[in-house]
């Protein structure tokens, strides 16, 4: 981010889940990122369990911006949870303190909305990185945000692998009906999936910075730097043993890092459709691209696939990721945070 150019507004909708509280750490802990508010949704694991994770994240962090609770539940699949990967308590593996702070009292589809509208249009981003139910419902409750919202900036899909089945990524298979209408939406879209994010592992090289960048932070550095070798060290094992990863992904971040500095992202343009009724490929990210187009018939889909409206990401500047993380724990640890700046209630 240059002096010119002023923080991204965000609203960070998401599902803690390891990866989801790198993303707030990462949000809050860099001076280009406005942290509008937080809001969650079922995903991981149960909604009390993600929001009561996501007011922890916070509460170590010291992070005060609005958070509130939305969707239970898919909008029609019944709901699953993670727990192979983020355990039983959805972010298995830092000792959490009692959460001491105060929800807001709106659901997370009418902090949305209310934030939205109280910014100029064309300022706000949505950065989901769970199942995509509260985007979809704020959509159908208030259509005019649509128009509103500057982007959507979404961790989920895969134009390659899923890891839930062999075609879709979790968040999408997760709530396939819910991202079909927000990719549907028109809205420009960003679609961060599984080919950008598996290129964002936290190595052994980056613990090492992260730790080194604590000591060098203070008490409160100290503090972050701990909880995110220790978010790693769970998340690390069940990637190990589930994926037979090296090292974990941090998915959610990646989105957040391409708010901060969008030259660490490569996109392609696309059309992007959900697949709603495969029996193998339910929740499936079929992505045309503009420049390797996939449809040789026209077979009444070209034309639909034509509207080209999302872009793709599909390299990651590893290093530059890396130096983002690394420093918003040193930010952080100065007690700078994104603290948002929430609109009364709308009438
Ligand atoms: O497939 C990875 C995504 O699913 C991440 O957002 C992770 O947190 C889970 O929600
Ligand atoms: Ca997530």
């Amino acid at each position: 981010m240059t002096n010119a150019s002023p923080a991204r507004k965000i609203i960070l909708d998401c599902d803690p889940g390891h990866d989801d509280a790198i993303a707030i750490l990462l949000a809050a802990g860099s001076p280009a990122i406005d942290l509008l508010a937080i809001t969650t949704v079922a995903g991981n694991h149960s909604l009390d369990n993600v929001t009561r994770n996501a007011q922890a994240v916070c509460q170590i962090a010291g992070i005060d911006v609005p958070i509130a609770q939305g969707a239970d539940r898919p909008l029609v699949t019944p709901q699953i949870v993670s727990e192979d990967i983020h355990g039983n308590s959805g972010m298995d593996g830092p000792v959490l303190p009692e959460v001491t702070g105060q929800l807001d009292a709106r659901h997370a589809v009418d902090l949305i909305i209310d934030t939205v509208m109280a910014h100029e249009p064309g300022t706000v981003t949505l950065v989901p990185t769970g199942p995509l139910t509260n985007i979809a419902l704020a959509m159908r409750k208030a259509p005019e945000i649509v128009d509103r919202v500057r982007q959507v900036v979404l961790m989920g899909g895969s134009y390659t692998r899923g890891n839930v089945t062999p075609a879709a990524e979790y968040n999408i298979y997760v709530d396939p009906e819910a991202a079909e209408v927000v990719f549907r939406g028109a809205w420009e879209v960003v679609m961060v999936g599984l080919d950008l994010t598996h290129q964002a592992l936290a190595t052994d090289a980056l613990q090492q910075r992260v730790r080194q960048a604590g000591e060098e932070a203070g008490e409160r550095g100290r503090e972050v730097a701990q909880f995110m070798l220790d978010i790693w060290e769970f998340f690390g094992k069940t990637y190990r043993e589930v994926f037979d990863f090296e090292a974990p992904p941090v998915h959610d971040a990646c989105c957040v890092a391409m708010l901060i500095d969008p030259d660490l992202v490569r996109t392609e343009r696309a059309h992007v459709s959900v697949e709603l009724h495969g029996e193998w490929t339910k929740g499936q990210t079929v992505v045309n691209f503009e420049t390797k187009p996939g449809m040789r018939h026209s077979t009444g889909v070209a034309e639909r696939m034509s509207d080209l409206r999302t872009l793709v990401a599909t390299e990651l500047n590893w290093e530059r990721f890396a130096a983002l993380v690394v420093e918003s724990v040193r930010q952080l640890g100065d007690g700078n945070t994104g603290a948002g700046h929430d609109p009364e209630p709308r009438s």
